[in-house]
């Protein structure tokens, strides 16, 4: 069998999905890779031709040779065509935005898992590209914030005197806000943060930042996967007023509220930013989501009311060698499940592989997005 390993097709994306030291992990099979697809993340051909690897001259060869292909991006369709039929394709999917690409998959009889659809068990950790590219994600927007701020983080006090620390507040405590805390609280910053699931409450304050307690109370705040759940309209206005007054202090306000497979919630409204101080920074994490703020605006930096605001898209891609890394890491792990003896072995008796499984043998296996393909054709019909 061959695992295929093409370049990131996506406009931006430097990332790639295997890394030349992860060759050696498949003694049994052959690893083949798209001329140019480790060089974004500073790993040139040579890097993988020393570890045994093979390298093609083209993505079309590349996907009617191998068996398994893994990707950053979901594929495009022109990608899907190209794909040897039956194949097995490990990517990010995104399935319930991607529901053409699904259907490119059916086609093409493809077995595809979704490594967003990772299941966030104990078992799942090493596998939870989720959460690697987050860490990603969080370290950059601080770093982002820090750039674009004309203060500096930390207290200083000099012979000139003293310069107070820069305020950073938080929204949004997963794993994306944590790193961020964490970040912004070694630099020297005062770190506030929130979020709808009071549990967090303990590991914010681990991270020597202070918990905002806001007195409006989400119901029913979290799944049982831990993910918040999705609030009422008159709930939202309530926090956006509430946040409003807390972001007025701070310099910096990372936004990283998400609800999984909904549009990000506006956590900032215009008001707020037009509350905020001058030179005042927004990173706004959930920009690929729609974005938290209102006035974010998805793949750009904009300046309103004097606020900058960072609606970048794809941050770990900025930090492609170790991102790629994680992810790396990731999707090896997985496969090594789906492996035995060289061959595949899909049991879909294993919550760990039937999870992520969105499509096989010309079938929607994900059950939401089957209803979603379901509800899009009623409505088109
Ligand atoms: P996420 O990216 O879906 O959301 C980010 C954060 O936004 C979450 O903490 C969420 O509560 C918060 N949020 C959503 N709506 C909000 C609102 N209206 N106001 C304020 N905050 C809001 O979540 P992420 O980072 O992927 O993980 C969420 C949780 O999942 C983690 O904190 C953890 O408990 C759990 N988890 C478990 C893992 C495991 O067991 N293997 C691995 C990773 C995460």
């Amino acid at each position: 069998m061959i695992i295929g390993v093409p370049k990131e097709s996506a406009q931006g994306e430097r990332r790639v999905s295997l890394v030349p030291d992860a060759v050696s992990k498949f003694p049994q099979l052959q690893v083949i890779i798209e001329t140019g697809a480790g060089e974004g993340a500073g790993f040139p051909d040579s890097m993988y031709l020393a570890k045994g690897a093979e390298v093609v001259s083209d993505h079309v060869t590349l996907y009617s040779r191998s068996d398994i292909v893994l990707k950053v991006q979901p594929p495009t369709k022109d990608e899907v065509e190209s794909f040897k039929e039956s194949l097995v394709l490990i990517s990010f999917l995104y399935p319930l935005s991607n529901l053409e690409t699904v259907q490119n998959l059916v086609s093409r009889k493809v077995t595809s898992f979704a490594m967003d659809l990772m299941p966030r068990i104990s078992r799942a950790q090493s596998m939870d590209a989720l959460s690697s590219q987050a860490t990603v994600s969080g370290y950059k927007a601080v770093l982002l914030a820090a750039d674009s701020l004309p203060k500096l983080f930390p207290m200083l006090m000099t012979a000139a005197g003293t310069i107070s620390p820069a305020r950073v507040f938080v929204i949004g405590a997963g794993v994306a806000g944590l790193q961020a805390i964490a970040v912004a609280h070694r630099l020297g910053a005062v770190v506030e943060a929130y979020d709808v699931r009071p549990v967090v409450k303990e590991q914010i304050e681990s991270l020597g930042a202070k918990f905002v307690q806001l007195p409006v109370t989400a119901q029913d705040a979290q799944t049982s996967g831990g993910y918040a759940k999705a609030q009422s309209e008159d709930f939202y206005r309530k926090q956006q007023d509430l946040l409003a007054e807390h972001a007025k202090s701070a310099d910096v306000v990372v936004t990283t509220a998400l609800v999984p497979g909904q549009k990000a919630p506006v956590l900032v409204s215009e008001d707020a930013v037009k509350g905020m101080r001058p030179s005042s920074v927004i990173v706004d994490l959930a920009a690929e989501q729609g974005g938290n703020c209102a006035l974010t605006e998805p793949g750009k930096t904009v300046i309103k009311y004097g606020v900058t605001i960072h609606g970048l898209l794809n941050l770990p891609s900025m930090m492609a060698p170790q991102a790629s890394q994680l992810y790396s890491r990731n999707v090896v792990t997985f496969l090594l499940e789906i492996l035995k003896d060289g061959k595949l072995d899909v049991n879909l008796e294993d919550e760990l592989i039937r999870g992520p499984l969105v499509t096989k043998d010309g079938l929607v296996m994900h059950e939401q997005t089957k209803k979603a393909l379901e509800s899009s054709a009623t409505v088109t019909s």
